[in-house]
């Protein structure tokens, strides 16, 4: 009776959802699911909406928030009743204030334009953490332990055994520290996260983490293990500049909130009860690698029962006054798994393996052997050109893993506080053949969702696509990286900056962004400046005159202007306006009346094309043209930022300087013919861009750029002109010259790599040259994504997908695919928060076909290249009868038109 009554009810549902044809699914709060440990009391929600209709919109919503999922309607925290609003995602949370550690259930219905009304969603959760510094009982403490701080020391671990007296209901443990930590309860690891508590600016704030931990504690006897590591806190990293004005011990936080089921609750916290050791791990250094003893495990030290008589006690330190902060972003975490896919012996003698891809994270091994065998395994990006192990690129980062066997059957093994950057190892002190199967790469990055699918008929090109991704991966733990491998792995502010488009159509990283950029409000100095890296851990090599590189110090705005055209997020605009003024009057005061920027001591364009011969000084854009050129450029942005955020007056002030600057600029380095000084490429691209041409000179400006890129038959951009260069050529009617740059195979390119076996985007045109020899290892990273900005111009340009800066979040999607070079297909996938927008296309025996994805609830304009309106059919009709399409017209020889949510097929004979 009752599988009956089942199966009746699920047929009722999917007749219903048959026929309303509206349906939600992929419910957020704050671009997570599900999050546990928010510390946001405004979250914002967000849902996908499906629907069988084409032209479908969102007219209206109803979200209702609840403390279970049977009280949504009777005894709701927030109903927002229905709300007329064509709004899916950054709903802004405006109920009730929001409580600490408390779970909060919601769901949502919506209706749309066709008169349809959905179903309720799924219900969804988020669960607060600890909102307030008074929710925190517990006391930060420290091992008591002799440490020498001029070197690297043990891994500290720390102990408590506790009982319970009841059946736990429901736990929850929230953990940071200043250093890093690995958490075990009851001899299991607690969460996947890795790398935890992750990197911030350590002067003010620290992030925390939140685990559901019920399912590790028992009734009875328990215990809770700690061990913590140097990562960004203390170590190589940190000490290069021996700059931080701080004590160095390394400190644990941790509070365990537990409910039993009889109802009452107890609380697990550090404080003085707890026990100190040191143990196997003798080094853990995020440069250096790993020296680990398995000698001297402690076995079973986080299970109830064992002995710590002989352990030290801890002490209780004083708080050290920061912020505790929930994550922001994703967590770190394994993401995927790799194996070798060969071994060589090199010429040098030693055994390699080879990865066959770049990758970031480390090595697991298994290994079996005679107690006290040491094995050393060293990690390079490359192999010299006689096949030996380099590692000399890397400077003074060893990253080695050295690993002493206890002797007791097969080890496996993984380190704990460190990453390596590589492609090849090396093995040392084996016991036996070392084999392809005892190593497994474990890829480590922050847990950004990929959004970008891209592929087209030249494998070159996926390739390169391949590697703008990896090089994402790499540098996309927890802070935004130059580089994941050598003594630097710091959150360079320019690359970001560069990069930040790139990075938004590849993955969701508005979470990740948002976190970084907060961090950047508490490094920026009260002149206004930026520092070159944020976290800033070169306080001392950064007085104020270092410290406001254009290009990197102006990511302040541009990467939050780039969040909130890729994810329509007001709030990041509004969370660094403050920081984005006072970078602007720090340009400004140091600008002067005059309006142009003469600082020298700028990075420039970094990395630009240099020549050896004598009679070519190379593509050197002067630093005052660029430093100029970005202070319009931020001012223009801030001034939109200022409007959309409704601060008029300073809409109106910005929008004035702006003015100024774009005067003096066109005064100061523009001749009335539309010549610039300098005459690089990179000086092309930036007043193009950035909208310091006049009017009626832009298109002689840009045929200046096109010849110059012609004469050159290369590209001569570095960092600043390398992610603008294409887009200018492509928006100015020189799509063959775009594609031509893109195509190049020798150096400089971006295909040159690829020729040389790249897997990653190297930090140079030339990382290895020609001849095969190296760059100077004094800067050749082969994983930096800086030069990945090109993905930018192939997924606007092959693929064609615009968002309308007007309408972000790509509520409005311009498509406008522009094949060129020898493609004869390409396809794209990005995953918007309206859903994925897909565009794929086609040529064969003169006939193009254009398949696109529009997501339920945005609209897009196509633009139809080479096509006459009467030739067109989409869906297999003329383009007229297609109701659903509107505003057809022709403009020169491409075909616009409008169109509402739905799945199109336009098919047509290209022009000659
Ligand atoms: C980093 C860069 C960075 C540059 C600027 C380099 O060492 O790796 O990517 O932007 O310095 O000085």
């Amino acid at each position: 009776m009752k599988t009956r009554f089942t199966i009746t009810l699920l047929f009722l549902m999917l007749v219903n959802c048959l026929y309303a044809g509206l349906s939600i699914s992929d419910l957020t709060c704050e671009y997570k699911t599900n999050p546990h440990g928010m510390d946001e009391t405004h979250p914002r929600l967000g849902w996908i909406l499906n629907a069988t209709e084409m032209n479908t919109m969102q007219t209206a919503y109803q979200v209702q928030v609840s403390l279970d999922t049977k009280t949504f309607k009777t005894n709701p925290v927030w109903d927002s009743g229905k709300t007329d609003s064509d709004q899916s995602f950054q709903v802004v949370y405006n109920g009730a204030d929001l409580q600490s550690a408390t779970r909060y259930y919601w769901r949502v219905k919506v209706w749309d334009n066709h008169n349809n009304e959905s179903e309720w969603s799924e219900p969804a959760y988020w669960e607060m953490g600890l909102l307030s510094p008074k929710d925190w009982k517990a006391t930060w403490i420290r091992p008591d332990l002799e440490e020498n701080l001029t070197e690297l020391n043990p891994a500290p671990m720390l102990r408590k055994e506790f009982q319970l007296e009841a059946k736990v209901k429901s736990a929850r443990a929230y953990i940071t520290s200043l250093g890093l930590y690995e958490f075990q309860l009851n001899g299991k690891r607690v969460g996947e996260q890795v790398l935890t508590p992750g990197w911030t600016t350590f002067l003010h704030r620290i992030q925390y983490q939140t685990y559901d931990v019920t399912d590790l504690l028992k009734t009875g006897d328990n215990a809770v293990g700690v061990t913590l590591g140097d990562g960004w806190y203390r170590g190589t990293l940190a000490w290069g500049d021996k700059s931080l004005p701080r004590d160095r011990t390394l400190k644990l936080l941790l509070q365990i909130e537990i409910t039993f089921t009889n109802g009452k609750t107890e609380t697990i916290v550090t404080d003085n009860t707890w026990k100190s050791n040191t143990g196997p791990i003798l080094m853990s250094d995020l440069f250096m690698g790993e020296t680990y003893d398995a000698r001297l495990e402690h076995v079973n030290w986080t299970k109830s029962g064992f002995d710590d008589s002989e352990w030290h006690r801890v002490i209780v330190s004083a708080d050290p006054g920061i912020e505790i902060a929930a994550p922001d972003g994703p967590p770190v975490l394994k993401i995927q798994e790799l194996k070798p896919v060969a071994k060589s012996v090199t010429p040098e003698g030693d055994i390699v393996f080879d990865m066959g891809q770049n990758m970031v994270g480390w090595l697991r091994f298994k290994v079996k052997g005679p107690k006290g065998t040491t094995i050393e395994i060293r990690h390079a990006e490359v192999l010299d050109k006689d096949g030996n192990f380099y590692t000399e690129n890397l400077r003074r980062a060893k990253q080695t893993i050295t690993y002493t066997l206890k002797g007791d059957g097969v080890q496996v093994f993984e380190p704990h506080f460190t990453w390596q950057g590589f492609q090849y190892f090396t093995v040392k002190g084996w016991p036996g053949e070392p084999t392809l199967d005892d190593f497994t790469g474990v890829v480590v990055h922050s847990n950004i969702t990929p959004t970008m699918e891209f592929s087209c008929s030249n494998p070159m090109l996926n390739q390169l696509q391949h590697n703008i991704q990896w090089g994402q991966k790499g540098n996309f733990v927890d802070v935004p990286t130059d580089c994941p491998q050598r003594d630097e792995r710091m959150g360079w502010t320019g690359d970001a900056q560069v990069f930040a488009s790139t990075a938004c159509f590849n993955a969701d990283v508005a979470g990740f962004y948002t976190k970084w950029l907060k961090d950047m409000i508490y490094d920026q100095k009260e002149s206004g400046a930026i520092p070159d890296v944020v976290p800033n851990i070169r306080w001392s090599l950064d007085p104020v005159q270092r410290c406001g590189a254009s290009g990197w110090s102006d990511a302040v705005v541009v990467i939050p202007w780039t969040v909130y055209q890729y994810y329509n997020d007001t709030r990041i605009l509004s969370v660094m306006y403050d920081s984005m003024v006072k970078w602007i009057k720090f340009m400004q005061t140091n600008a002067g009346d005059d309006y142009i920027w003469s600082e020298s001591n700028q990075l420039g364009d970094w990395l630009s094309f240099n020549s050896q011969s004598s009679s070519y000084p190379g593509a050197y854009t002067d630093k005052e043209f660029i430093a100029t050129a970005y202070f319009a450029y931020s001012t223009g942005l801030v001034a939109k930022i200022a409007d959309i955020l409704g601060k008029d007056e300073d809409a109106k002030a910005f929008t004035d300087l702006r003015e100024k600057i774009k005067s003096a600029f066109i005064q100061e380095f523009m001749t009335p013919d539309g010549r610039l000084s300098p005459n690089t490429q990179t000086a092309y691209s930036l007043a193009l861009s950035f909208d310091l041409i006049p009017e009626s000179l832009k298109a002689k400006t840009a045929s200046r750029l096109a010849a110059n890129v012609n004469e050159f038959g290369h590209i001569t951009t570095g960092f600043l002109g390398t992610p603008l260069i294409s887009l200018c050529l492509s928006n100015n009617g020189y799509l063959d010259e775009a594609y031509m740059l893109l195509n190049r195979k020798t150096y400089p390119s971006w295909l040159y790599p690829i020729t040389r076996g790249a897997t990653t985007i190297w930090e140079r045109w030339d990382g290895i040259k020609p001849d095969g020899t190296f760059q100077t290892p004094t800067m050749n990273s082969y994983n930096h994504y800086a030069y990945g900005a090109i993905g930018n111009w192939m997924y606007r340009t092959i693929t064609g997908i615009n968002n309308d800066p007007a309408q972000p979040g790509f509520k409005h999607i311009f498509f406008a695919p522009q094949p060129g070079g020898d493609l004869t297909w390409a396809k794209a996938e990005y995953k918007s928060l309206y859903g994925p927008i897909r565009s794929s296309w086609e040529i064969s025996d003169g006939t193009f076909t254009l398949t696109l994805d529009i997501p339920v609830n945005t609209f897009a304009t196509i633009q139809l290249p080479n096509a006459e309106i009467v030739n067109i059919k989409v869906n297999d009709k003329s383009l007229i009868e297609t109701a659903a399409l509107s505003n057809i017209r022709q403009q020169g020889n491409n075909v616009l038109l409008q169109s509402g949510s739905g799945h199109y097929t336009f098919e047509y004979n290209l022009k000659e």
